[in-house]
């Protein structure tokens, strides 16, 4: 039930795939929004805080799903699936895993290089300490640049993989999408 299989993605998977999804959506429109608000300073701190908590829980969570991607079985395709498509399906899969990871890792290294030096508090709960990069206007800019450049690039690698998968769904009509929404299918009843 947790565990991959052949045939299909495991409950933790899928879980851990539309927790993410959703919140890798949110915080690409937060971020986005700490950049609009620079004319009220209170709000674009608080918007801050909460891009920052929510990328510190992004990271935990990509983290755990690496490890569970690495350990896991990887379901052979729904539909049939020429070699290169299945070699662009595991690329752009690939890729999707590890930029949830590096996006964050570059958001916190905007911060560590900032000679601000504004703490990172996680929910207000705990204190991120800072990574240990040299801090200047230059590197924070240079961090900055990547991090958005990296950011706005997996959120249109996000939407190709979105419309690959409904294109599976609506003009292929193979198990693609319908595997990956099993749980939530089951609860509401469908078959
Ligand atoms: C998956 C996680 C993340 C995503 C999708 C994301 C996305 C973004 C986006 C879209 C922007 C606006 C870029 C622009 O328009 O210039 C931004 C800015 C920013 N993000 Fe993130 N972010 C993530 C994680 C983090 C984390 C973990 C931190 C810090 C701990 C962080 C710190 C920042 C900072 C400081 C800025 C402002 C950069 C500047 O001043 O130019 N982000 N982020
Ligand atoms: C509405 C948006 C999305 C839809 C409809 C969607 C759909 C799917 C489907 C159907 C699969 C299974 C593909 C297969 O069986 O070969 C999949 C896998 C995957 N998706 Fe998405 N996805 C969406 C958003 C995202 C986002 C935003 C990310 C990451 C930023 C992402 C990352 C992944 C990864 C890494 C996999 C590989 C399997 C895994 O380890 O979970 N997806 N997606």
């Amino acid at each position: 039930m947790w565990r991959n299989t052949q045939a299909g993605y495991g409950l933790a998977a899928q879980v851990l795939h539309w927790l993410i999804a959703l919140l890798f959506a949110c915080q690409l429109a937060l971020g986005y929004l700490t950049q609009a608000s620079a004319d009220d300073p209170a709000l674009q701190f608080r918007l801050y805080q909460w891009h920052k908590s929510l990328g510190f829980l992004i990271l935990a969570l990509a983290l755990l799903r690496l490890g569970w991607w690495a350990i896991g079985i990887r379901p052979a395709p729904a539909g049939h699936m020429g070699r290169l498509e299945r070699l662009a399906a595991y690329a752009a899969h690939s890729l999707l895993l590890g930029l949830t990871i590096v996006v964050p890792l570059a958001g916190w290294a905007v911060v560590s290089a900032s000679p601000l030096a504004i703490p990172s508090y996680a929910f207000d709960l705990v204190v991120i300490p800072n990574l240990p990069l040299a801090a200047s206007d230059a590197a924070e800019a240079f961090w900055s640049r990547v991090h958005a450049l990296l950011a706005y690039g997996t959120g249109l690698l996000a939407l190709g993989h979105a419309l690959a998968a409904l294109h599976h769904h609506f003009l292929r009509r193979d198990d693609t999408l319908r595997r990956m929404v099993r749980p939530f299918r089951k609860h509401a009843g469908w078959k």
